[in-house]
């Protein structure tokens, strides 16, 4: 099979299976051995950390990015001057679904549109004003694969006096990313795509100076100073983004995500994101050759790796007849995504796109 849906699930490389197999021994042969298990979430934590450019003290252990908005939701104030939030059309959903339940809390939201697939940094210009708290980007479209200049929104989000949260999920591990030069204020992830994990683990890295400001609602034991004091009636934040962990941590997804992770930190999101750009604009012009319809940037630096091409049919069993032909691609909406990782060869992508045209031929 050749795997061509990194933006939706990584297939499982041997090291990875292998970590899930020394929990799963461990479990089995130890029974219960807390230490280490949480020793491998401080480790998974750190390997995060490390692909951020950020000390492991300013990332919190999640369970999905929603949680992980949740938790920066709930923690602002919506009753002062500042109870706007800037939201895209192009955030995955749940994160548009976690703003809009805090509209009940009092959350103002503005939208910004997608226009061709792609959104203008002018409209994020135009959104703001001095009543923005936060404005919610993602860094890569799932949908066309459009990826947002962070540094313009980092300047314009400050510029307005507002906080900057990023859902980085469909571009980390393809695209070199230093959380401290950049200046962002939030930035979350999940592990299963381009991070070679599984679902059940996210990760959130908060701004050292925010961290120690926000009391976040979505709590627990583990986000509290002292998690093993066992006080009920205390409640004691832990210092900095620890303060966005919650209830005993997902232990054997840890395990997973820090193998997935240290797979991208040794091949090196700067030789990923070379090599992944070459394969968008095979994908680009092969798909042009061979007269398939696509949206998304033409420019493969503005792009994630994902290529979006356009079914007429049912881009479902689009997705199923490709499997059939030993392809995986990722269907979404009216469109098959084809992503291919640092593994991916030319050849997979050629391969790839002729099944394609042959798929979508027969549908036409
Ligand atoms: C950009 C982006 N954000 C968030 C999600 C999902 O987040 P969660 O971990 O809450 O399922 C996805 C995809 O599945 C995504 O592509």
């Amino acid at each position: 099979m050749i795997p061509m849906n990194n933006c939706s699930q990584a297939p499982q490389a041997i090291s990875v299976r292998e970590a899930a197999e020394r929990y799963l021994n461990s479990w089995r042969d130890d029974v219960m051995d807390w230490e280490p298990w949480i020793e491998e979430v401080e480790l998974a934590r750190a390997e995060f950390a490390r692909l951020i450019n950020a000390d492991a003290e300013d990332v919190a252990v999640c369970s999905s990015v929603s949680q992980a908005t949740a938790s920066v939701a709930g923690a602002l104030e919506y009753d002062g001057p500042r109870d706007t939030v800037v939201v895209s059309q192009a955030e995955f959903p749940t994160v548009g679904h976690v703003w809009q339940a805090h509209q009940r809390l009092g959350a103002k939201l503005r939208w910004v549109p997608v226009e061709g697939g792609e959104i203008s940094v002018d409209r994020y210009s135009e959104a703001l004003d001095n009543s923005v708290a936060l404005v919610s980007a993602c860094h890569g479209y799932y949908q066309t694969g459009f990826k947002q200049d962070l540094e313009a929104l980092v300047d314009l989000a400050h510029g307005a006096g507002a906080l900057l949260f990023v859902d980085a999920y469909q571009t980390l591990g393809t695209h070199p990313m230093d959380v401290q030069s950049l200046d962002v204020d939030f930035l979350a992830s999940g592990n299963l795509k381009y991070l070679m994990g599984t679902p059940g683990i996210a990760f959130l890295y908060v701004r050292r100076e925010i961290a120690d400001r926000l009391e976040p609602n979505v709590t627990g034991w583990f986000g509290q100073r002292h998690p093993y004091s066992f006080e009920v009636d205390v409640l004691d934040f832990a210092a900095g983004a620890r303060r966005f962990d919650t209830g005993t941590p997902p232990i054997s997804n840890a395990y997973i995500a820090r193998a997935g992770m240290e797979i991208i930190n040794e091949v090196g999101p700067v030789a990923i994101r070379e090599w992944t750009e070459q394969l968008s604009r095979r994908l680009i012009e092969g798909g042009r050759e061979r007269g398939l319809d696509r949206i998304g940037p033409d420019d493969p630096t503005r792009k994630t790796p994902s290529t979006a091409f356009v079914c007429t049919g049912d881009s479902h069993m689009a997705e199923a007849m490709l499997r059939e032909r030993g392809v995986i691609g990722s269907a979404r909406g009216h469109v098959v995504r084809m992503a291919p990782h640092f593994y991916s060869t030319m050849e997979d992508v050629d391969r790839a796109l002729d099944a394609l045209a042959e798929v979508f031929g027969g549908m036409a």
